[in-house]
């Protein structure tokens, strides 16, 4: 059960969930907000001595004269910069003369239940006000005027607090928010280390280990949006912490668009983890009246290692953020259909009559939905031309888009199409008629990425424009699936509409925008599959989930490469938002050539699909695609709503990876293995599932005959779960089924 309480005679709040316990405090007579704890949960609720008022010389009370000892040292909840705080703060407020300073008092606050949803923002909600509990705590600044907001909320059954902050100019003069970000959390450094998930354009979100070290750790973006090279999460855990064993602090930001996330350890051995919209060529201007609201970061509190922060995040997204900026979507709790993309396998080259023959022979194979990707439109016949231009290019679609529909829908499948509403190509007649519409410094020739331009979102009227061109399309014909791209990143960061104290408000409001786009898109088509990409994943993140429930996890579709992306992704995202797709090989961007069998087991990891000419793979392969379909229907249930867990990772060990997914009965489970290197003269390989229940017996079967010890005759297993969890499975890496690289396995695991 979790709640939130104040103590009103030790001026203390505490905020418990299932497994952790989060408190502060109102301190001194400036009444300054300061952190007492977070971690496992506690009993006792007045712990005051955590603030360590008694610590000569860092305490106001005993040393007034150097007050800076306090400032510099105390645990905040929300810290300010310039008055004597040197490590890096959540706000940097500078008034209309230039100076920049603020510190926060107490106010009040209100506890209530429910979570009120953010203006304008993708934030976690509940359907049921009794599902959560809000804090709001009200600070001031006494010299400006501005009102701080600290928004808490704790979930029902979660091991989760949401936090976000509002802001409101209440005095006379304009102030100008320099950082503005979302989350604090100061503690002591436990010889900590962090996990960042970092990469580039087609491997996404690797996983990075690093112990935490003196000065400051920050992953960041500042490329418009969360990016392929950094995503806006961090976990701060022991050293000895693992997947089962261990502490961990999980920290993920509700955001699309620039972000960081930082640790910093100070002189004193403490650490300060920040999170929130990146300060870099942020400036939010706030006349008398005006307010703010920063967007939400949500920490996860696991006592018991990697799996329960990452099945907490699951559970946290899929009930209480995907979707949810229209909770009528048919897709927020439902199975997706098994699309076929066509840009692998055309890219720019297709017509009508090649869209069509791949779908009849995708629904040959039970394929359900068919995805048109780039290509469509005006005169593009290259990623040259056109974007902006959006109506149907009828040479290529002789009749038009809807006769093309409704000739896919007659063999049986959906249809899905590709747009990238927020980018106009130089060579396009949207550019020619509105070159301003771009984002531009005026004067200085703007800076091309894959030929083309990033449309200045933050205008209302370009905003309006594009979406409807895109409604008009998307109301034209049966299109049942969106893919939403964004294949470049923002610079030369100018817009012409806005006023020069106003242009650091850019890149938030281009973001504003987009998200008012898709939630106009989700309300007026609800039907609509969205599936967001950006590059593959270079917008992977919880503020796309508010609006679709899959995202294009990575241009790089090799299986291979897909084992480290899709591992780092699945750390903290549910292996339903996972763009995954079987594809041709050689593979068109690693070259790497993997049994088609391994392919689907690694994306069947994900929202699977297939990305590939179906007409022209081999017969050997097509054959095999009924099965995989088949595979598909049978454990897509478990994948999508079942609890995840790394057994074993390639990345770490070299040579084989392995996972699970077991539904939330404990009754049904899959583990898929994947050997990467054959590794000759080896003994049987050991892998432990986990999350089993250890009383029951369940049966163990796998679609090969490799289970059990070398040599025996493979008979299903029916073992307890304690057996399966302790003394494991044996895979006999020898049998000849697994010869050869990139060999796969499943092994299903049934209660009987
Ligand atoms: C991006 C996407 C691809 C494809 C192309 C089309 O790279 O990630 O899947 O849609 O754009 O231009």
């Amino acid at each position: 059960m979790s709640t939130i309480k104040y103590l009103a005679n030790e001026k203390i709040f505490k905020l418990d969930t299932p497994g952790s316990s989060y408190v502060f405090g109102i301190i001194d007579e400036e009444k300054f907000l300061l952190h007492m704890y977070y971690g496992g949960r506690i009993s006792d609720d007045d712990i005051r001595y955590r603030t360590r008022t008694n610590d000569y010389p860092f305490t106001p009370e005993k040393n007034n004269r150097d007050r800076g000892a306090f400032l510099d040292s105390a645990y905040f909840e929300y810290p300010t910069e310039g008055v004597g705080d040197f490590r890096a703060g959540c706000l940097r407020l500078r008034d209309n003369d230039g100076h920049a300073g603020c510190q926060l008092s107490y106010v009040n606050h209100k506890i209530y239940k429910g979570k009120p949803g953010l203006e304008g923002l993708p934030a976690t909600y509940v359907a049921d006000a009794n599902d959560a509990t809000t804090l709001k705590v009200r600070l001031e600044d006494k010299l400006t005027g501005l009102i701080v907001t600290l928004n808490y909320t704790v979930f029902e059954d979660l091991d989760v607090i949401a936090r976000s902050v509002g802001f409101e100019n209440a005095g006379r003069d304009t102030l100008y928010l320099e950082s503005a970000l979302s989350l604090c959390l100061d503690m002591e450094n436990e010889d900590f280390e962090i996990i960042t998930l970092n990469g580039s354009w087609a491997r996404e979100r690797h996983t990075d280990r690093t112990r935490i070290g003196y000065g400051r750790h920050e992953v960041s973006s500042t490329r418009g949006e969360s990016s392929h090279q950094v995503n806006p999460f961090m976990a701060v855990l022991n050293r000895e912490t693992t997947q089962t064993l261990g502490a961990v602090y999980g920290f993920s930001f509700v955001y699309s668009g620039n972000f960081t996330a930082s640790v910093e350890r100070n002189q004193h051995d403490s650490l300060r983890c920040l999170m929130g919209i990146n300060p870099k060529g942020f400036t939010w201007k706030l006349t008398p009246g005006e307010t703010f609201t920063a967007p939400e970061a949500v920490m996860v509190y696991s006592g018991s290692g990697l799996d329960h922060m990452t099945h907490t995040f699951h559970d946290l997204f899929r009930d209480h953020l995907i979707c949810g900026a229209n909770l009528s979507s048919r897709y927020k709790d439902a199975p997706r259909p098994i699309l076929i993309n066509n840009w692998e396998a055309t890219y720019f080259d297709f017509d009508d009559e090649k869209l069509l023959s791949i779908a009849k022979e995708a629904a040959k194979c039970g394929i359900e939905m068919l995805v048109m990707d780039d290509g469509w439109f005006a005169n593009r016949s290259s990623d040259n031309m056109a974007l902006g231009d959006w109506y149907v290019n009828e040479d290529k679609l002789k009749g038009g888009l809807k006769k093309l529909v409704d000739a896919v829908n007659n063999e049986g499948l959906k249809f899905g199409i590709w747009v990238e509403p927020e980018m106009v190509s130089p060579d396009s007649d949207l550019y020619r008629k509105h070159s301003d519409w771009a984002i531009a410094i005026p004067g200085r020739p703007a800076t091309l990425m894959r030929n083309q331009y990033v449309l200045d979102m933050s205008r209302d009227e370009v905003a309006e424009e594009i979406y409807s061109r895109i409604h008009a399309v998307l109301s034209s014909a049966n299109i049942e699936y969106v893919k939403w791209d964004m294949n470049r990143t923002l610079c030369d960061l100018g817009s012409y509409a806005l006023d020069s104290d106003r242009q650091g408000e850019l890149c938030h409001r281009y973001m504003l925008n987009v998200y008012k786009m898709q939630k106009r898109l989700m309300d007026d088509f609800p039907n609509i599959l969205l599936e967001n990409c950006s590059g593959g994943g270079g917008r992977f993140d919880p503020g796309m989930l508010y609006y679709g429930p899959q995202i294009w996890c990575s241009d790089d579709t090799d299986a291979i490469e897909r084992l480290r992306i899709q591992e780092g992704t699945a750390i903290v995202y549910p292996l339903s938002t996972m763009g995954a797709h079987v594809s041709d090989c050689p593979n068109h961007v690693t070259g790497r050539i993997a049994p088609f069998e391994t392919r689907g087991h690694v994306a069947l990891a994900g929202t699977f699909g297939y990305e590939l000419d179906i007409t022209k793979i081999s017969e050997n392969d097509r054959a095999l695609i009924p099965a995989q379909v088949e595979m598909y229907h049978k454990y897509n249930e478990l994948v999508r709503a079942g609890d995840y867990y790394r057994l074993a990772s390639y990345a770490d060990n070299g040579f084989y990876d392995a996972w699970e997914v077991v539904n939330k009965e404990e009754s049904h489970a899959l583990v898929t293995y994947i050997k990467v290197m054959a590794r000759p003269y080896t003994r049987s390989n050991v892998i432990k599932p986990r999350g089993l229940d250890p009383k029951r017996r369940y049966m163990v079967s796998c679609d090969k005959n490799i289970l059990g010890l070398a040599g025996d005759s493979y008979k299903p297993l029916i073992l307890h779960g304690d057996t399966l969890m302790n003394a494991g499975i044996m895979i006999n890496e020898n049998a000849e089924e697994m010869k050869g690289d990139f060999r796969s396995a499943l092994i299903e695991i049934s209660a009987v």
